[in-house]
């Protein structure tokens, strides 16, 4: 049968393997509310146990959480130091609980600048967590996608020198092996929350050709509904990846 032109293209119903998201509005949030930032970011953590809960029933592969970015030292110091507390007071808090989840935690991030303490910690919550199958929660702490395509290629020269791998040119596959995000797969859909409209630094080379969604909802009030409201803008979309329309019906006419 032709191809209508006017038909609605057919969507992938399947659900994102990956979902990476921007956690933004937290401080306007508290601040709307004329109460210190602190209490937003507190409010945030609450809205990331209901996400990792939905995501974890979803049976979605993967979840990146972008935590702290490598440019929010610049924050004035008190503000750093209580996001420091905080995280590491939710560590210790949830471990156990996303371990008896059989969710496996995995942090991307140069995590050398953190206290020795948290990044105790963080290899804690890996090793106990890491052979665990159902969600896999990766929290990007003092992250950048700067950053990470730097130590990509230094690793990369660095194993060039040594022998280990022959002098070759870098191809895409090689800097996919030496990102933080080696394993994973690649995100499919990015969700901002807050308003803003930008990325800020995350997740560079790894959201070529994810699905972007914005909304203006501030992070402490995105719930279970509002990612589901997400993962349908998802499904509803047409994922070319460079083909036309008409190849990507004809594709799926035939599977
Ligand atoms: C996101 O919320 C949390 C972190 C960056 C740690 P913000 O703190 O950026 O909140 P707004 O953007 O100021 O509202
Ligand atoms: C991005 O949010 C970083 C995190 C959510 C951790 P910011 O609030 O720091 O982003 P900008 O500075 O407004 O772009
Ligand atoms: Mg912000």
């Amino acid at each position: 049968m032709p191809t209508d032109a006017t038909q609605k293209p057919e969507t992938g119903s399947a659900n994102p393997r990956h979902i990476a998201i921007i956690m933004d509005g937290n401080g306007r949030w508290a601040q709307k509310r004329f109460m210190p930032r602190a209490v937003g970011h507190q409010a945030g953590v609450k809205t990331v146990r209901k996400i990792v809960e939905y995501c974890a029933n979803e049976n979605i592969e993967a979840l990146t959480l972008f935590a702290f970015s490598s440019e929010n030292w610049r924050r004035p110091e008190a503000e750093v130091s209580l996001l420091m507390g905080l995280f590491m007071a939710t560590l210790q808090r949830e471990i156990n609980k996303l371990d008896r989840n059989n969710i496996r935690l995995r942090f991307i991030g140069d995590r050398s600048a953190f206290s020795e303490k948290l990044q105790e910690k963080m290899a804690e919550g890996e090793a106990q967590t890491q052979n665990n199958t159902a969600l896999t929660l990766v929290i990007a702490a003092n992250y950048g996608g700067h950053w990470d395509m730097c130590q990509a290629y230094t690793k990369i020269a660095d194993k060039m020198a040594t022998g280990e791998l022959p002098n070759q040119a870098i191809t895409e596959q090689l800097v996919n092996q030496h990102l933080a995000t080696a394993g994973l797969p690649e995100p499919d859909l990015f969700i901002r929350t807050g308003g803003e409209k930008r990325v800020s630094n995350f997740m560079l080379w790894q959201l070529a050709y994810t699905e972007l969604y914005f909304t203006d909802t501030l992070w402490p009030d995105f719930n279970q509904d509002s990612l589901a409201e997400a993962i349908k803008s998802f499904k509803g979309r047409q994922r070319r990846f460079g083909h036309t329309s008409e190849q990507i019906l004809n594709q799926t006419a035939t599977l």
